[in-house]
């Protein structure tokens, strides 16, 4: 018994000795959990909508809603994609319907039916039953509810960014589309762009061996377009909320690269941001008001980790000048690629030179590739939707191309019965940001856990790829 004793004593000395010793340290005595938000369960008779097909469209017929500055370029656009017709247009503002109009008049087109002048007059565009795609460029709040409420109609839906702003918003829409068995694409047109889809390309074919970490990034400073927007909702926006709220162009195609949900996911993210000094500053010298409160911080930096391994780092700012930069960069065991402020591609120096002899003196050996090395990349690996759509995509137009391609894209899968590029899963994922950054910066930018919005299925496809490919 007293054997037994002194050594529990001593067992007890030496825990509260190491346990004392690991404090001085700053060593943690407990593994931290991360931050967990719920998710909800699948409602009873649904399934997942991976790799949904829907019944081949011949035309697709489309509504707009949402016609200020981007809407109208859509409509534009879609006067150039084959096999679509225009059938109703709808905002909020009649003048806005008007311009659209005569976007449809100038390409010889028919007048479309027109929806304006209250506030829920896009539920009778919703209700029609001669549409097969509802297209919603309205500003962020109206997003979710207009295509919940589409999908319940019976149409696909195709949602300007970000489609959804909360969690709450983003199960809603998974809930509808797995319910609805209708399409449910955030129109991301980064992803279509020159350079990513050509590095997406090279990264599939294992250009840069392991990818291992990413980077993307909205950085444009919107000073001067704050006044442009109907009623003032961006600026109010992130007047009223913390975090990363617009984080799709640059996550879009970040998670493309990492293959999210098509065999890894996104499990863990913490993110800071700075004090915000020039939303308010902004909102003093046009009003006057002084604003104790903007939540918005002029830079937010988001760093996530995945479930196989992999980082990523995201970053927001609209506030402050910087050159604009959506950074699209890539670290692999291989080799590394970036968009911004130059496009380039760094392999190993024997890769690109048969004589390579180390040199401390010279280490642009290891700096990107030449030129005609880059370029001779580019040709080869350029994406199959480049090799049959660029010429096209360029005389369009919108955002260089990519607009177009995206819209071409949608058009395509819907009409020969495909799987769209983006599902709602990637949506959720990209979207979830803005609510999941908050959570993290108001708790010292303590880990939060990212649900698996697949419920299940992030696992079932190998490998992110294009329906283009079949
Ligand atoms: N992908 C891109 O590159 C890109 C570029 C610009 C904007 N956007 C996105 O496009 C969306 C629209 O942005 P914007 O710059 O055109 O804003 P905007 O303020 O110019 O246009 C919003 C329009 O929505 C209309 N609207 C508001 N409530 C409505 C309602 N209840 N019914 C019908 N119409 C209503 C307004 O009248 C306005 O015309 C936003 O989600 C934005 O983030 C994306």
């Amino acid at each position: 018994m007293r054997k037994l004793l002194s050594t529990l004593l001593i067992g007890l000395t030496l825990l509260t000795y190491q346990t004392g010793y690991a404090q001085k340290q700053g060593k943690a005595t407990a593994k931290v959990a991360p931050i967990t938000v719920k998710t909800p369960a699948r409602p009873a008779g649904q399934k997942d909508v991976i790799d949904l097909v829907t019944p081949k469209l011949e035309t697709v017929r489309v509504g707009f809603i949402g016609l200020g500055m981007r809407g109208p370029g859509a409509v534009a656009r879609f006067t150039k994609i084959p096999g679509t017709q225009i059938v109703a247009l709808c905002d909020l503002r009649p003048e806005c319907v008007d311009k659209s109009q005569q976007i449809l008049k100038k390409a010889g087109l028919p007048e479309a039916a027109a929806y304006s002048g209250t506030e829920d007059a896009w539920k009778k565009l919703c209700d029609r039953d001669d549409i097969d795609l509802v297209y919603i460029a309205t500003d962020w709040k109206h997003h979710a509810e207009m295509g919940v409420y589409a999908m319940e109609h019976g149409k696909h839906v195709a949602i300007e960014v970000p489609a959804a702003m909360t969690l709450d918003e983003i199960w809603k829409l998974i809930n509808t589309s797995e319910k609805t068995r209708k399409h449910c694409m955030q129109l991301e047109n980064c992803v279509y762009d020159f350079f990513e889809l050509t590095t997406l390309n090279m990264a599939q074919q294992g250009i840069f061996g392991e990818v291992l970490h990413v980077e993307g990034a909205y950085i444009h400073n919107l000073e001067e377009f704050w006044p442009s927007y109907w009623n003032n909702w961006r600026m109010d926006y992130n007047r009223k909320h913390r975090g990363d709220v617009y984080a799709t162009h640059g996550i879009g195609p970040a998670c493309q690269l990492l293959d999210i949900h098509r065999g890894d996911r996104l499990k863990t993210l913490v993110a800071m941001d700075t004090k915000a000094v020039n939303g308010p500053a902004y909102i003093k010298s046009k009003t006057g008001e002084v604003v104790k409160d903007f939540q918005n911080g002029d830079q937010t930096s988001t760093l996530i980790r995945t479930e196989n391994g992999k980082t990523m780092l995201i970053q927001h700012n609209v506030m402050t000048p910087r050159p604009y930069s959506r950074m699209y960069q890539l670290t692999g065991t291989d080799g590394y690629a970036s968009k911004y402020p130059i496009e380039e591609y760094c392999l190993r120096p024997s890769q690109v030179a048969s004589d390579v002899t180390p040199d401390h003196e010279k280490l642009n050996a290891h700096g990107s590739v030449p030129e005609e090395v880059k370029k001779a990349l580019m040709d080869k690996y350029k994406h199959p939707i480049h090799r049959e759509l660029e010429e096209t995509a360029k005389k369009v137009g919108g955002h260089g191309g990519m607009d177009y391609i995206m819209d071409y894209r949608l058009v395509y899968c819907l009409r020969n019965g495909l799987p769209l590029d983006m599902d709602v899963y990637d949506l959720a994922e990209w979207c979830s940001m803005a609510e999941l950054t908050r959570i993290s910066i108001e708790n010292n930018s303590a880990a939060v856990a990212i649900p698996d919005f697949t419920r299940g299925g992030w696992n079932k496809v190998k490998g992110y790829k294009h329906a283009f490919a079949n």
